[in-house]
């Protein structure tokens, strides 16, 4: 089949079979479909779209075309969550050792920030010696004892989404919902897992800004996952102001312990427990939401949670005196309050956007412009003041924590407080999970 042949169907609004979409994905691979061949057709699934059964086609290919991870000896459901990203969401460092105390195993393959929003192996990596870098062999020994990893992913593992990744990421083709459904689920499907729960942000901090666009998304993902065998259900969050009150990589650990120890923020926990408790009710081991809620609940309570991520630190090398001691996490030398100008204070705040707050952990050196870029673990936003809050005098919005004193530190200050919005008028805080998906 010549690659032309392929790219005209699709540019003509044709339905490609399997086999163009084999022949696709074995080109790309060896090398006998160009660059511009496979941009050419990428460009032209983002403007004609692609059926479910395409897209089903679509992310089977591309999980085969690497190692297919499996743990048929391990009894336990085998769960996992995948957020679509936001600013502040150290979720996954919560649930995955929260999970696995009620009894899930979590093998978790993640993913790096970029922009403005942050990534969980960074997050990680701030816990001294934490490795995220493991073989596939050291995964799959770590997930057979101890239940849990959090990854990234071995060069094994679905090279057709590293290579098609990095053309659309230069060609203005991610956004599409079936390239963007194929990429997720090929790589959380390699993981071997039964099960998968989907966060899917929408707001202004997330990929998704409209309720029309994340709903599109969270039905494709569910829809997908689940032709392909695999039950999934998808909860769509809001993201237009951070989760939590911090924003950074080090920091974000400190508050995800604070999380596990019981001391998280209200909005953290509630996202927290909702994907929990999807994934509780995935895996079977409970029937309803709030019988999922009580066991979360109660890991945290009876200290389960705090140990699961110890053993997670132990095992991927990390430092796990952080627990105790989170001065132990990488620490800024540097700190700044940002206070509310004197016309605030008695107001109520109404606009803490993400977007902005995200830029200005960034600007602080917490998230990447560019892929590849840098980071600076310690640096990062703390104490954020949350919508329906109101203003006080001598009460920072916000905290900013940096290490080199630069033009990028009074950026972040603008950003930040141009983050944020207030006025005499009550607010009513919405809910934060808007709906469920699970067809
Ligand atoms: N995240 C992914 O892994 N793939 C996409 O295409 C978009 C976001």
């Amino acid at each position: 089949m010549l690659p032309q042949e392929i790219i005209a169907t699709k540019r003509d609004g044709g339905v490609l079979e399997r086999a163009a979409i084999e022949a696709f994905i074995q080109g790309a691979l060896d090398g006998s479909f160009k660059d511009y061949q496979i941009s050419a057709l990428l460009m032209a699934i983002v403007l004609r779209g692609m059926s479910p059964e395409e897209t089903v086609d679509l992310t089977r290919t591309m999980l085969n075309s690497g190692e297919r991870i499996r743990f048929p000896e391990i009894e336990r459901a085998k769960v996992d969550k995948h957020s679509t990203g936001g600013v502040g969401d150290k979720v996954s460092l919560i649930l995955t050792p929260l999970a696995v105390a009620c009894g899930l195993c979590v093998p978790m393959i993640s993913g790096r920030g970029l922009g403005h929003t942050g990534g969980t192996l960074d997050k990680l990596e701030a816990i001294p010696g934490f490795r995220t870098d493991l073989t596939n062999s050291a995964y799959k020994e770590q997930v057979r004892n101890i239940h849990q990893a959090i990854v990234s992913q071995t060069d094994q593992m679905v090279p057709a989404d590293r290579l098609l990744y990095a053309l659309r990421d230069v060609t203005a083709t991610v956004e599409s919902i079936p390239l963007i459904t194929a990429s997720i689920l090929s790589k959380k499907l390699a993981e071997g897992i039964d099960a998968l729960v989907l966060d899917v942000k929408v707001g202004k901090g997330a990929f998704m800004q409209t309720l029309p666009q994340a709903r599109e998304l969270a039905h494709s993902l569910v829809s997908v996952c689940q032709l392909l065998g695999n039950p999934a259900s998808a909860l769509i969050t809001r993201m237009d102001q951070p989760l939590g009150r911090c924003v950074g990589n080090a920091v974000e650990v400190a508050e995800a312990i604070a999380c596990l120890r019981g001391q998280g923020p209200d909005d953290l926990m509630e996202v927290t427990f909702a994907l929990g408790a999807e994934m509780l009710r995935l895996g079977g081991l409970v029937k309803s939401a709030s019988e999922a809620r009580k066991r979360l609940q109660a890991a945290i309570a009876d200290g389960s949670a705090m140990t699961a991520m110890r053993s997670l630190i132990e095992a991927q090398a990390g430092n796990p005196e952080v627990l105790d001691a989170p001065e132990k996490l990488p620490q800024a030398r540097f700190s700044r309050p940002i206070y509310p100008p004197k016309t605030a204070i008695g107001a109520t705040i109404h606009r803490a956007d993400a977007d902005k707050i995200g830029q200005a952990a960034r600007l602080l050196g917490a998230g990447r412009a560019f892929a590849g870029a840098e980071l600076d673990l310690a640096a990062g936003i703390t104490d954020l003041a949350k919508i329906g809050e109101t203003l006080r005098e001598n009460q920072p919005m916000g905290i900013l924590h940096f290490n080199t004193e630069s033009a990028g530190v009074e950026a972040a200050y603008s950003r930040l407080l141009a983050a944020y919005g207030w006025s005499t008028e009550s607010v009513i805080r919405k809910p934060l999970v808007i709906e469920r998906v699970d067809s």
